[in-house]
């Protein structure tokens, strides 16, 4: 082919249409990385896999009820107080769909109301008195919401296993999960349940928080399970767990971690910590604590 000055000009076209795909590529490769945070690892959330022996973290359960009513602030105030590194709240919905930290299907155990919760209006459940059953002191204590505990752990530097109870549907997780954005809570917060639809809404709804499977007994293949709910840590019965204690190295081999429920007794504590599991929930953070302290001079 003869070469000519139009042939060079429609080569230099090319060239430089060429060189403009590329940096529009480039472009958007770069606005999606930066607009999409990274998922939150295991080691970020929850720490490095623990080895036999060694101090799993600690939980406060229900957010401190050994001290305070459960899951109400004054619970959660006290244990973050102390400065335990995590606190674990239960929270459920209401007849109108508010978030509500509160254990049990009905309003009974825990304040002085009747009833289950999900027949109860936000407006309704905030009459109650969540004090008073546990003690005078602390009577008059209301139920608190989600948005109120989220408010007081963003001021702290505390992380949270917050467990939403029963199934919750996608609008009811996308609310939880706004809220965990809208005051940078996604990245030291994990959301826990016994329902694996929940906990696939979640991953739905966020890219970033983690997830944690709660397990009354253990699957056959826990790997698996885990893999599958795409959890970076198992909540595992403590009762299981010490049926099966070659799960704690399989699940730490698939780079999950396994933290234990609900353990109060240095004779419990002790057994788990020599299998290396990586959190133990308590009622008593305290005497954990200081049984972990004791236990590292020994
Ligand atoms: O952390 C899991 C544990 O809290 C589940 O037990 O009944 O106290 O919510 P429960
Ligand atoms: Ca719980």
């Amino acid at each position: 082919m003869p070469h000519t000055a139009d042939s060079d000009r429609a080569r230099d076209r090319i060239h430089a249409l060429l060189v403009v795909c590329v940096l529009a590529v480039a472009s958007l490769v770069i606005a999606f990385l930066g607009a999409t945070p990274a998922r939150v690892s295991a080691t970020e959330l929850l720490g490095e896999t623990r080895t036999p022996g060694e101090a799993a973290f600690i939980a406060s359960h229900r957010g401190g009820g050994a001290s305070a009513p459960e899951n109400t602030l004054p619970a959660i105030e006290a244990a973050l107080a102390e400065g335990f590194d995590y606190v674990e709240v239960d929270v459920a919905l209401t007849a109108d769909g508010h978030a509500v930290l509160m254990h049990d299907a009905t309003v009974d155990r825990t304040t002085d109301g009747h009833g289950p919760l999900s027949s109860l209006t936000l407006a309704e459940v905030r009459t109650l008195d969540a004090g008073s059953w546990f003690a005078p002191a602390y009577a008059g204590t209301p139920v608190p919401t989600l948005v109120e505990f989220l408010d007081l752990l963003a001021g702290t530097k505390h992380r949270a296993l917050i467990e939403l109870k029963g199934e919750w549907d996608a609008a009811a997780v996308g609310v939880a999960v706004g809220h965990l954005a809208g005051r940078d809570l996604d990245r030291r917060v994990a959301i826990a349940s016994f329902d694996a639809r929940t906990l696939a809404r979640v991953a739905a709804a966020s890219e970033v928080v983690s997830r944690m499977l709660i397990l009354k007994h253990l699957p056959d293949d826990v790997v698996s399970a885990a893999a599958e709910a795409g959890v970076r840590g198992i909540l595992v019965d403590r009762k299981a767990v010490l049926k099966r204690p070659e799960v704690v190295q399989a699940v730490h081999d698939a780079g999950v971690r396994i933290v234990v429920y609900t353990l109060n007794s240095d004779t419990q504590w002790d057994e788990v910590t020599a299998l290396g599991v990586d959190g133990i929930v308590t009622d008593d953070p305290e005497t954990l604590s200081a049984w972990q302290n004791s236990a590292s001079g020994r």
